[in-house]
């Protein structure tokens, strides 16, 4: 016979212990300063704790306020971000730092409400914000959370549906209730990310193992339950890569898309992978360079590039200008040597090492 579910008293008490006994540490545990809890929080979005980790230490160490964030160039703020994708948390993370700066005279607001009106907060960096530095009651939700609520208390209803949602912040809140919240909230995140896992939960041992259903009734690989299926878009992105003596040509992604605030290579989006016969036949392609103006050196092979809802298939073409072009004003010309001045998105950056490695070793040769 499975022992009772835990009470908000029995589960809290459970899972400090296990804290206690599993101590994990992190350069924001503990930390009181609301500021770098925010920082962490924004960082630690979609984002493992181990990749987050190196970008929390460079912000800290270059923007030990907010006011000092607030007065970074946008293109400062983008390339410290470099590589750690959904870059929306980073234009987010600037706008907030400058309204705080601005109109709340640099003081982290204090109430719950007021963080949660921050933009990029939402209920979960509220919560986590709001309790770690100030001990308020409120419970996180994050997927580590929903992980181990729905497998213990063995529920079914779908977390990315509204009933579920309420369920889970609502037992989530119950179950805070009885605790100190900052070492409530972290605990239960420290559980869901290092022992009730997704994949190959560390269950032999587990302090719940007698109360959880989802162990006793062998549903750890169903739960937690997500009614709707990811479905990824297909893009396919021609980049070009057009050298004119040691300069070549970039461009900042200004539309609302993907990677906005971002550089990369002058592109042509088309419907699908395109020959080297179909791009010199391309209109945009033409409207860039006039007739014989250019040479096509060579194309890459399609790079496949994951993210959350889309695939991006990239060709790179390099090209070389052999006379002067009729590019468009937003691109801009900078010597090839000061590439790495501007952020790109990581695809870019990986295309680039990969090409730098390759004429490393022609040279060698
Ligand atoms: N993920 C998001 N916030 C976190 C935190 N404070 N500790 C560990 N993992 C996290």
């Amino acid at each position: 016979m499975p022992s009772d579910l835990p009470n908000a008293t029995s589960f809290a008490d459970a899972l400090l212990a296990w804290a206690a006994a599993h101590p994990r540490e992190m350069p924001w545990k503990n930390e009181k300063n609301p500021y770098l809890i925010w920082l962490s929080e924004i960082i630690l979005q979609q984002t493992r704790v181990e990749q987050g980790l190196p970008y929390f230490l460079r912000f800290r160490e270059k923007y030990p306020t907010i006011v000092l964030l607030a007065a970074a160039p946008p293109d400062e703020v983008m390339k410290l971000w470099e590589g750690l994708g959904y870059y929306s948390r980073a234009r987010n993370l600037h706008a907030t730092a400058q309204y705080v700066s601005e109109y709340l005279g640099g003081i982290f607001p204090t109430d719950f409400e007021q963080i949660r009106a921050l933009k990029g907060v939402g209920d979960y960096t509220a919560a986590a914000v709001a309790s770690f530095a100030f001990d308020l009651p409120h419970a996180v939700v994050d997927g580590n959370v929903y992980r181990v609520l729905a497998r213990i208390f063995g529920i079914e209803t779908p977390i990315d549906s509204s009933a579920g949602k309420k369920q889970f912040a609502d037992l989530a809140q119950q179950l805070l209730d009885k605790a100190p919240p900052a070492r409530y909230n972290q605990a239960i995140m420290d559980f869901g990310a290092t022992h009730c896992t997704p994949a190959a939960p560390r269950c032999a041992g587990c302090p719940f193992a007698e109360q959880c259903r989802a162990f006793l009734e062998k549903k750890i690989a169903q739960l937690p339950v997500k009614s709707k299926k990811l479905v990824r878009r297909e893009r396919f992105f021609n980049f070009f890569l057009i050298y004119k003596e040691n300069k070549i040509w970039i461009q900042r992604r200004e539309q609302k898309d993907i990677w906005q605030g971002l550089y990369q290579f002058p592109l042509i989006e088309t419907e699908n992978l395109v020959s080297r016969l179909e791009m010199v036949k391309n209109k945009i392609f033409n409207t860039f360079f006039d007739k014989k103006k250019y040479i096509i050196l060579r194309h890459s092979a399609p790079m496949r590039h994951q993210l959350t809802h889309q695939t991006i298939i990239a060709v790179f073409w390099e090209i070389e200008a052999t006379d002067a072009l009729a590019l468009p004003e937003s691109f801009v010309c900078v010597a090839r040597k000061n590439l790495s001045d501007f952020a790109f998105p990581r695809l870019i950056d990986q295309y680039l090492e990969q090409k730098e490695q390759k004429t490393l070793l022609l040279d060698l040769d």
